[in-house]
């Protein structure tokens, strides 16, 4: 069984500020650093850090060499990642004293998907891959649509969300990964108890795992309802945690590990992502997740 990650890539740069912008604010940040992020490189980079096989496909524009060279130095596939002309993904990320972030995203290279190109990466895939999606790429219900035909399994993390996404067939997907917001964007509702009971509605083959920041995280299926909490770490910057805990829990299917100790496994993970600056720079290796006591 392989498994790709059809997703991102983006520079982030990422400011250090003293608290984050309001509107008309004009403020001098202490430090800018630039790391490899987008929420699809970020993913694939926690599963093969996991230990997993992963294939990437996207675009990279200018200056995304070093995007591709992150992903081979972690040891994702890189055959299906593309560099074009004209500006590569990128965001402009503030982090403020309490490691708090926002996120301005610029799609550039990310936003060039073909349908022709998605075919010709589908091409190489079969019934029973996986194909993991988020929400930073254009031609998403496309993907879905021809993964669906095809058999593969589909996890979307619906991230960042907006109204591509109602244009997407979701029933097709298999598993989503959605935090708090998400999760209200999609049901309406803001009570985990009610997103969990209205995504079931909606969609009552899929399984899900929501997110909860400090609240941990909770997974449901058909059969059955697992909560998992987080591990307290002093956090320096919450950027790619989010992707951190999706590799991981991913990681841990494809290793057919239990549920209980998928969710403790991303928990881990994400902790220590939390404690580190940076998104792909932040994500743990397997072996340092296995040292990580409690
Ligand atoms: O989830 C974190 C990621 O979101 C960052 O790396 C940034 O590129 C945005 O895509």
């Amino acid at each position: 069984m392989k498994i790709l990650n059809f997703g991102s890539l983006n520079l982030d740069y990422v400011y250090q500020v003293e608290h984050i912008l309001i509107p008309g604010e004009t403020l001098s940040s202490s430090d800018r650093t630039i790391f490899c992020g987008g929420k699809g490189l970020n993913q694939s980079i926690a599963l093969a850090k996991a230990g997993i096989t992963v294939y990437h496909a996207g675009m990279v524009g200018e200056g995304g060499e070093i995007l591709l060279e992150t992903c081979r130095e972690n040891g994702v596939d890189t055959r299906f990642v593309r560099k074009i002309d004209g500006p590569c993904g990128h965001t402009v990320i503030q982090v403020d004293k309490d490691a708090q972030n926002c996120i301005l995203l610029f799609g550039g290279a990310n936003r060039s998907i073909t349908r022709e190109f998605v075919d010709e990466v589908l091409a190489f895939f079969e019934k029973g891959d996986v194909i993991l999606l988020q929400n930073e790429i254009n031609e998403l219900g496309y993907i879905i649509d021809k993964a669906s035909e095809k058999g593969m399994m589909i996890i979307l993390n619906p991230s960042p969300y907006d109204n591509a996404l109602d244009r997407c067939n979701l029933s097709k997907v298999s598993l989503f990964l959605v935090n708090e917001i998400e999760g209200y964007q999609i049901t309406g509702e803001k009570e985990p108890e009610a997103i969990l009971a209205k995504v079931r509605s909606i969609y009552p083959k899929a399984k899900i795992v929501l997110t909860l920041g400090s609240e941990g995280s909770v997974y449901q299926d058909e059969n059955q309802i697992y909560r998992q909490g987080i591990y307290k770490v002093k956090a320096i910057d919450t950027t790619a945690a989010g992707d951190t805990f999706t590799g991981y829990f991913i990681a841990s299917i494809l290793e057919n590990m239990s549920v209980e100790e998928g969710l403790k496994l991303a928990a881990k993970a994400s902790a220590i992502a939390v404690s580190r600056p940076g998104a792909t720079a932040s994500i743990p290796l397997r072996e340092e997740v296995q040292a990580f006591g409690l």
